[in-house]
C-alpha cells in the first residue's frame, strides 16, 4: 500500500470514510491497545494522564468529549464525580463503549456525532475534550473548532491531544535512527488506504500553523501547547510512538484553548479552507 497517494481534496466524504473504518476496527484497535484501559483518562501513547497533567479546568461543570471512541476517558471522569457526554461518529466505538459501560458499572451517555455536525444547542457544555479524537480524520480543523466554539458557552474550555504536526514528515516507525524527512511538512496529500478503489481510511496531517490559525479564526484564545516527552515507565509501542524516539522527538501536541468570555471583543470571521499552508512563489 502506498501511503500519502492522494490530495486532501479528493477525499469528499472523510466523515464516512472514518465511520467506515472504525465500524469495522473498534474491536482490534482496543484489543491492539491495552493501556487505554476501560475507566482511564490518557492523553497521549507517551502515557500521561489526566491525573498526571492536570489540564481540564478544576470545575470543568458540564463536559462533551468529542472522538471518544469507548468512552474511557469520560468513564474516568465519571467515575471522579463529573457527569460527561461521550460522542463519537462511530456506531461501532460507540457500541465498544457501551459494553465496557456494562462492564464496569460506570455508565457515560453516549451519543453518535460528527464533530464538525454536533447535535448540541449553542453554549451547552462548560468544557469540551478529545484525546485524539476526530480531529487526524478531517482534512479542514476550521469546521470542527467552529463547532465546539459553538457548543461551548463563552469562558468554556477546549483541550485536545492530537499526532504532533512534525510527525507525518518521518516514516511510521517508533525507532530514533529511523528520523529521517521523507515528505514535506505541510503536504496536502492525505494518508489514504483504500480497498477495491475506494478509500477506506483517510488520515489528513496539520501543521501547527492550522491549529493556531484554526483556533484563532473561529475565535478561540490559545492557552497553552504541550510537547509531552516520553513517560518514564511507558513501555508500550503504539505506531510511531515509542520510547526510543520519544526521547528524542514529542509525538503528541496538546492544546488548551478558551471560548473568550466577553462575546462582543471577540468577533472573527471564520475562514473557509484549510489553514497556515505554506505560502509558495505560485501561490502569491
Ligand atoms: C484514534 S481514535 C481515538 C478514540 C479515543 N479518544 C481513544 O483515545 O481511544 C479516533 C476516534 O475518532 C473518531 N472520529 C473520526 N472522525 C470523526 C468525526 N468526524 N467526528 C467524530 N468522531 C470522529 C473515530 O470514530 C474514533 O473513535
Amino acid at each position: 500500500m502506498e501511503p500519502y497517494v492522494r490530495p486532501s481534496s479528493a477525499i469528499p466524504d472523510p466523515a464516512r470514510i472514518a465511520q467506515y473504518w472504525w465500524d469495522r476496527n473498534a474491536e482490534d484497535y482496543l484489543r491492539e491497545h491495552p493501556a487505554l484501559g476501560e475507566i482511564r483518562f490518557q492523553w497521549s501513547p507517551e502515557g500521561y494522564t489526566e491525573e498526571d497533567l492536570r489540564l481540564l479546568p478544576d470545575r470543568p461543570g458540564r463536559i462533551l468529549e468529542i472522538g471518544a471512541g469507548a468512552a474511557q476517558c469520560s468513564r474516568w471522569l465519571a467515575a471522579h464525580g463529573h457527569s460527561p457526554v461521550a460522542s463519537d461518529v462511530s456506531a461501532g466505538m460507540l457500541k465498544a463503549a457501551a459494553v465496557l459501560n456494562e462492564r464496569t458499572g460506570v455508565h457515560v451517555p453516549l451519543v453518535q456525532a460528527d464533530v464538525t455536525a454536533l447535535p448540541f444547542a449553542e453554549s451547552s457544555f462548560d468544557t469540551v475534550f478529545t484525546s485524539f479524537g476526530a480531529l487526524s480524520f478531517l482534512p479542514d480543523l476550521t469546521a470542527a473548532f467552529a463547532e465546539i466554539f459553538r457548543v461551548l458557552r463563552p469562558g468554556g474550555s477546549w483541550i485536545y491531544s492530537v499526532t504532533h504536526p512534525f510527525s507525518w514528515v518521518f516514516p511510521d516507525s517508533p525507532f530514533a535512527a529511523d528520523l529521517t524527512v521523507i515528505r514535506p511538512y505541510g503536504t496536502a496529500e492525505a494518508y489514504v488506504e483504500e480497498a477495491d478503489g475506494q478509500a477506506v481510511y483517510a488520515e489528513f496531517p496539520h501543521t501547527v500553523a492550522d491549529h493556531m490559525n484554526g483556533l484563532v479564526g473561529v475565535g478561540f484564545l490559545i492557552e497553552g501547547f504541550l510537547e509531552p516527552g516520553w513517560k518514564a515507565g511507558t513501555d508500550e509501542t503504539w505506531g510511531a510512538w515509542g520510547p526510543d524516539r520519544g526521547a528524542m522527538l514529542p509525538g503528541t501536541l496538546i492544546v488548551s484553548a478558551r471560548r473568550p468570555a466577553n462575546l462582543a471583543r471577540h468577533r472573527p470571521q471564520p475562514k473557509a479552507g484549510r489553514t497556515g499552508r505554506p505560502r509558495t512563489p505560485s501561490a502569491q
